[in-house]
């Protein structure tokens, strides 16, 4: 049957009120016992396909499913059947010397889709707003500490030309050697931090959480050792390869793991212990996760974790996690915390697999 026959029919077999066609909008009456009476040209056009638009209840019942907010007044609901969102309206009116149930369904989808691209404008000026004042204060700082250092490293390579020459004492001459070779190592620290925040064009690619978690350990060797610490990796063997940027999500281990060493100098060297995990999560994510036996957090603590500058370490600069969140959520994952069971904190975060992230 044409949809313009159906209408017909019923329409005939329910007595329509033509009044009905004077409302701008999809509208439609219900009698008492929630059956369709009569409903309008508009609203055939956008519910007639929906077989559940002959009851009010199971209409009801269907586009509730799709609402925005069950308590909202008018509903704002989806329409399954077209994806169109419509505001809902109840009235009461009297037909006949019947009570009548008179829906009208404004169609609002061009707003909806407006706030919606609203609000992803905002996510992503509010993330771009993050990583640029993290990658600027990081670059103005290591530009501030860059010229004081090379100026350091002149003046002690001056002095001890000068030691050298006047044949001055041994111990005066060693220790200015290792005061230079501290200024050194600072320098390429510094260095370092200027090279990763220099606007590099992130690349991601398939990549493999093992090699990643190889080079980072191999970087905190030294730092383990020293701290007589032990790090085991429990990464699963069929961890699929994620779509990410080899530089940046290394940094981000980096941090975790280096996190998790300092937390741990208060904590009995037999107790010391640091595990990097890893899985696929129940949302099909590639999940990391960092678990040491360090101080844990305050809830305090918790709440200003992510925020710039935040950091209880006196030689601490409290950029470390702030520029990991940024990294993870370019990626389009998660970086969370979460206490670890037994003592200790679990810093974790998700990455997309290759296949869906690309
Ligand atoms: N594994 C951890 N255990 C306990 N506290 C942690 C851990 N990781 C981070 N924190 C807390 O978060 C703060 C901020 O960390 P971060 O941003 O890396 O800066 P920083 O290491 O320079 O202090 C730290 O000073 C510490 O208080
Ligand atoms: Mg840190």
């Amino acid at each position: 049957m044409s949809p313009a026959a159906a209408r017909k029919k019923a329409g005939a077999a329910q007595g329509a009120i033509p009044l009905l066609e004077a409302v701008p909008f999809a509208c439609a009456a219900y009698a008492d016992d929630g059956v369709l009476v009569s409903a309008n040209r508009r609203f055939n056009d956008e519910f007639a396909a929906l077989p559940e638009h002959r009851r009010r209840d199971t209409l009801l019942a269907l586009l509730r499913d799709g609402a925005l907010d069950d308590e909202a007044e008018p509903a704002e609901v989806r329409a399954p059947h077209s994806g169109r969102w419509y505001a809902l309206h109840w009235g009461q009116a009297e037909h006949d010397g019947r009570p009548l149930a008179l829906l009208t369904a404004i169609d609002i989808s061009e707003r909806i889709e407006a706030l919606d691209s609203h609000k992803s404008q905002q996510e992503k000026l509010l993330f771009t707003s993050r990583m640029m004042s993290v990658g600027e204060m990081a670059a103005t700082l290591a530009h501030e500490i860059n010229q004081p250092l090379a100026a350091i490293v002149n003046y002690l390579n001056g002095s001890l030309r000068l030691v050298d020459q006047a044949g001055g004492p041994a111990q005066v001459e060693r220790a200015l050697q290792a005061a230079r070779t501290q200024a050194e190592h600072a320098a390429a620290v510094i260095s370092r931090v200027r090279e990763f925040v220099r606007a590099r064009e992130p690349r991601r690619d398939a990549q493999d959480m093992h090699a990643m978690a190889a080079t980072v350990l191999e970087l905190l060797r030294l730092e383990a050792e020293r701290q007589q610490l032990r790090i085991d990796v429990a990464l699963s063997d069929a961890l699929p390869e994620v779509y990410a940027d080899r530089v940046m999500v290394e940094q981000v281990l980096l941090n975790l793991v280096k996190n998790a060493i300092e937390a741990m100098r208060g904590t009995p060297v037999a107790k010391r212990e640091l595990r990097v995990e890893g899985r696929v999560n129940l949302d099909d994510e590639v999940e990391i996760r960092v678990c040491d036996r360090g101080t844990g957090l305050s809830s305090a603590e918790q709440d200003q974790l992510f925020s710039p500058f935040f950091t209880t370490k006196n030689d601490g600069l409290g950029i470390g996690l702030a520029i990991c969140r940024s990294i993870i959520e370019y990626h389009k994952g998660r970086l969370f915390f979460e206490p670890r069971e037994g003592g200790g904190s679990v810093f974790g975060f998700t990455l997309p697999r290759y296949e869906q992230g690309r």
